[in-house]
């Protein structure tokens, strides 16, 4: 009996009697097995015992040890020395493994499954523990701070569970410890500096949690160190000198905090490295000149900081140079000449910055070059002929600029490229027919230059792939493009507004059946309404104003119209008739108040760039995008539409802005205009309008502009409400409107109804027009 209880109370310390070791073992496993939620998962089918309390049995004979249960490993004794259940689907808690069961464990593997509750503090008792993974499970809790006493342990992952609350302290007690990760879990408070005792730490992350702190510059005491990973979190305070003696340092990634101060020219040290990822912080002063010395640097990426500053020369050194992202800084100077020597750059980011001078020419020597992305900067002269020798060049951004000089026809030799924008420059000249050997070109920005000429025909027909072309605001002239032939062709946005073109709307743009954007705004066009357009299904910008189209506003005979028009701008135009009231009923994206309807004009296919350098296209992106959730706008004005406002316009619940004046619209004002929630800008002046301002307008809370003025209205302006804002010029010249703002009181007998202050305010008329709301203003006002 004695010697029994002897043999009991030995057995998780002995190696000498495994048939007992193991079966304990055995009926611990067996215990944790059936208290888990799917116990009858089939992987662990092994985990059983026969009818007569037996272990499994495994060929034929009757085994007393779990050694050959799945997952399960042992040693020459047969004690459980690895138990791997990666992967497996189980679910539950660790609750009822009584971990002082097995001594000899040295390998626990749990990671990717569905556990859950805590993890148990006698996780201690695994005092051979070497390897512990639990990661990818639902953990919650804390981190006990007694796995600070497995003295064994290399390996700690703990990463992607729910964990809470500090980082334990006691982990500086794992002197063994070579690899740790806790990233992406709720982690808080700072990252204890004990971390920096431990010598044989090689990898740490602890990225994705809501760290605070400070950076501890212990973490310099880490000789050793290869990997560093400490992006999203909240940490503060700058990044310490003291990481520069990391020499063995491979990768830094500390992107997504709040790190603020200078760059310490320390990280000059470190000449092992690799990568260095610290963008979206607060980081100031200058790019250090010591990072010439960082000769195996691949990736230096700084995006979205305040740092100020020329880019050093000594960077020219960087042999090894792949990726440089330096966008969103207020760095400034020349890009220098020694750029030119990083043969192997394949990604250079620079655009929003404060960079002056010209691109230097020896850029072209840049030959592994696939992003050149230089936009929102004050870059001048002309674009250097040798750029044209970057055969691999996929996209080329400078737009935003002050470029000069003709249009660089030798880029034209880039026959990768898929995103050329030159827009917002002062470029000049013809744009050559060869553009349209470009076959894998996306995106074409040469807008807001001095282009002139005839835009090359072969533009509308030469790739199945151009999604965006935008030549607004040049000179061209002659015809729009009318070869839009390719059936299925990707364009989403044709902009040619301001520029001299003449001719009719080409009919073959009903090809092009992704069509989202369609602006011809300010030319010389003639012709009557492409009625045909309306049976493009993602047309949600249509804009013509300011040109000479005339007749009806006829639509042709298919339904569904324009279900995501969002803009409708043909003011300025000759168009006559009655409003297309039946138009008015089929805006289904006007009748819906529905943010998420923006809908994803530019979001779509791969035309959004990666989040690490979010960029390019985004400025032209986002200004569209804002004007589509903003901007919904109808503007009719400048024509000759006459008849009455239809009902229907009442129910296009969405819309911000209604500009109908400055024709010869009639009869009243409809009182279901009060259904239009959102509406901010309203204009009718100028027409023929009659009766009453419908009272109704007056629970219009948004309304910020209204303009009733030059019609025949009568009876009292609505009180209250956003009307108690409103001018008096928003009213002049109607005989019969009385009472706030005006000066002439209702109920008053006197019908000659122009008193002497509206007499002044007339003389304002025309520059009330002037200053009246056009869609470009209403942009502008987004
Ligand atoms: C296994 O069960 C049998 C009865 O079926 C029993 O006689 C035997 O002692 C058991 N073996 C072990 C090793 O416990
Ligand atoms: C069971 O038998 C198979 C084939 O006969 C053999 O490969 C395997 O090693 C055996 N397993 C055990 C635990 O003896
Ligand atoms: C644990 O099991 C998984 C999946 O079966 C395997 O990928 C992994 O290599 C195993 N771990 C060890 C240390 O053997
Ligand atoms: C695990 O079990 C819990 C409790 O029954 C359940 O709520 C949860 O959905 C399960 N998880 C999975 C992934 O099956
Ligand atoms: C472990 O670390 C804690 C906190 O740093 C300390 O108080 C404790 O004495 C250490 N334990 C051992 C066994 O070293
Ligand atoms: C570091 O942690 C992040 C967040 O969990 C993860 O996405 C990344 O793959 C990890 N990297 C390494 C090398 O551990
Ligand atoms: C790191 O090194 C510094 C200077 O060598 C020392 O003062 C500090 O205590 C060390 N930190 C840790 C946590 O060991
Ligand atoms: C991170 O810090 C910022 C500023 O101190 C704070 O607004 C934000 O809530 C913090 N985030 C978390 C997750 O703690
Ligand atoms: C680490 O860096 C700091 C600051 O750069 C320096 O003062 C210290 O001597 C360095 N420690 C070692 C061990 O090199
Ligand atoms: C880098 O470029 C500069 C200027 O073009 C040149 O003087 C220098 O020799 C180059 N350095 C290397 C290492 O090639
Ligand atoms: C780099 O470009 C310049 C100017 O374009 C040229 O003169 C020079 O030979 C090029 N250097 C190399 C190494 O290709
Ligand atoms: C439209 O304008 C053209 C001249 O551009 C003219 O020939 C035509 O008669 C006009 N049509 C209408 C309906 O006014």
């Amino acid at each position: 009996m004695l010697l029994n209880l002897l043999l009991i109370l030995s057995i998780p310390f002995s190696s000498s009697l495994p048939a007992f070791a193991s079966k304990a073992e055995a009926d611990v496993l067996l215990k944790w097995k059936n208290s888990l939620i799917n116990h009858n998962n089939p992987l662990l089918s092994s985990w059983s015992v026969d009818p007569t309390g037996n272990l499994t049995r495994v060929n034929g004979t009757t085994s007393t040890s779990p050694c050959t249960w799945y997952g399960v490993e042992c040693n020459n004794h047969g004690d459980v020395v690895k138990l791997n259940l990666s992967e497996s689907k189980l679910n539950g808690t660790l609750k009822n493994l009584i971990f002082s069961s097995f001594a000899s464990l040295t390998h626990l593997e749990l990671r990717l499954n569905d556990f859950f509750g805590s993890i148990p503090v006698e996780i201690m008792y695994l005092s051979k523990l070497v390897f512990l993974d639990l990661s990818g499970n639902h953990f919650s809790g804390t981190i006990p701070q007694e796995i600070g006493m497995l003295m064994n342990l290399e390996t700690l992952s703990l990463h992607s569970n729910n964990l809470e609350a500090h980082i334990p302290v006691s982990l500086g007690n794992l002197s063994k410890l070579s690899y740790l990760r806790v990233d992406d879990n709720k982690l808080s408070g700072s990252i204890p500096r004990e971390l920096g005792n431990l010598n044989n730490l090689m990898k740490v992350n602890v990225s994705v949690n809501v760290l605070k702190g400070h950076i501890p510059s212990d973490l310099g005491n880490l000789t050793i160190l290869s990997e560093l990973y400490l992006f999203l979190n909240n940490l503060t305070g700058s990044i310490p000198p003291s990481l520069g003696n990391l020499s063995f340092l491979k990768i830094l990634v500390i992107y997504k905090n709040q790190l603020s101060g200078r760059i310490p020219d320390e990280i000059g040290n470190m000449k092992n490295l690799i990568t260095l990822h610290s963008g979206h912080n607060q980081l100031t002063g200058s790019i250090p000149a010591s990072f010439g010395n960082l000769r195996k640097l691949k990736i230096l990426d700084v995006h979205v900081n305040l740092l100020s500053g020329v880019i050093p020369i000594e960077l020219g050194k960087l042999e090894s140079f792949v990726q440089l992202a330096f966008s969103h800084n207020q760095l400034s100077g020349h890009i220098p000449v020694s750029i030119g020597n990083l043969s192997k750059l394949e990604q250079m980011y620079l655009n929003d910055n404060r960079f002056n001078g010209s691109i230097p020419k020896e850029l072209g020597n840049l030959t592994s070059l696939v992003e050149l992305i230089l936009f929102n900067n004050q870059l001048s002269g002309p674009v250097p002929n040798s750029l044209g020798n970057l055969k691999k060049l996929e996209q080329f951004a400078v737009h935003d600029n002050k470029l000069s000089g003709y249009f660089p026809e030798t880029i034209l030799n880039c026959q990768k490229l898929r995103y050329l924008t030159l827009g917002n420059n002062s470029l000049m000249g013809h744009v050559p027919k060869s553009v349209c050997n470009l076959i894998s070109l996306e995106t074409l920005y040469l807008g807001n230059n001095q282009l002139s000429g005839i835009i090359p025909q072969c533009l509308s027909n030469f790739s199945h792939e151009l999604k965006i072309l935008d030549l607004r605001m040049n000179r061209f002239h002659g015809s729009a493009p009318t070869t839009f032939l390719k059936q299925n062709n990707s364009l989403r946005s044709l902009n040619l507004n301001g520029n001299r073109l003449q001719g009719s709307i080409p009919r073959t743009l009903i090809n092009c059946r992704k069509l989202a954007v369609l602006d011809l705004g300010n030319n010389m066009l003639t012709g009557e309404f492409p009625f045909w357009i309306d049976t493009l299904p993602e047309m949600q910008v249509l804009v013509l104003r300011g040109n000479k189209l005339n007749g009806t506003l006829h639509t042709s005979n298919t339904k569904p119209q324009f279900q995501k028009l969002r803009i409708l701008d043909l003011s300025s135009n000759e168009f006559t008739g009655l409003l297309p009231s039946n138009y008015f009923n089929n805006f289904k994206a006007l009748m819906t108040l529905d943010r998420s309807a923006s809908g994803n004009l530019y979001m779509g296919g791969k035309f959004m760039y990666d989040d690490t350098v979010e960029l390019v296209v985004k400025g032209l992106r986002l200004e569209l995008q804002k004007i589509l959730v903003v901007c919904t706008t109808i503007d009719l004005s400048v024509n000759k539409f006459e008849g009455e406002i239809p009902d229907t316009i009442g129910e296009l619940r969405a819309l911000r802005f209604l500009n109908l004046s400055h024709n010869s619209l009639s009869g009243k004002i409809p009182t279901h205009l009060s259904n239009l929630v959102v509406l901010e800008h309203l204009d009718f002046s100028s027409n023929k309008m009659t009766g009453e301002i419908p009272e109704q307008l007056a629970s219009l809370t948004f309304l910020a502009v209204v303009n009733f003025s030059q019609n025949q209205l009568q009876g009292g302006i609505p009180q209250g409400g956003q009307f108690n804002t409103f001018e008096n010029s928003s009213f002049q010249g109607n005989n019969g409107l009385c009472g706030f703002p005006l000066t002439k009181k209702c109920g008053d007998d006197d019908d000659d109804g122009i008193s002497f202050s509206q007499k002044d305010e007339d003389e304002d008329e025309d520059d009330g027009f002037l200053n009246g709301f056009s869609w470009e203003a209403v942009v502008l006002g987004c």
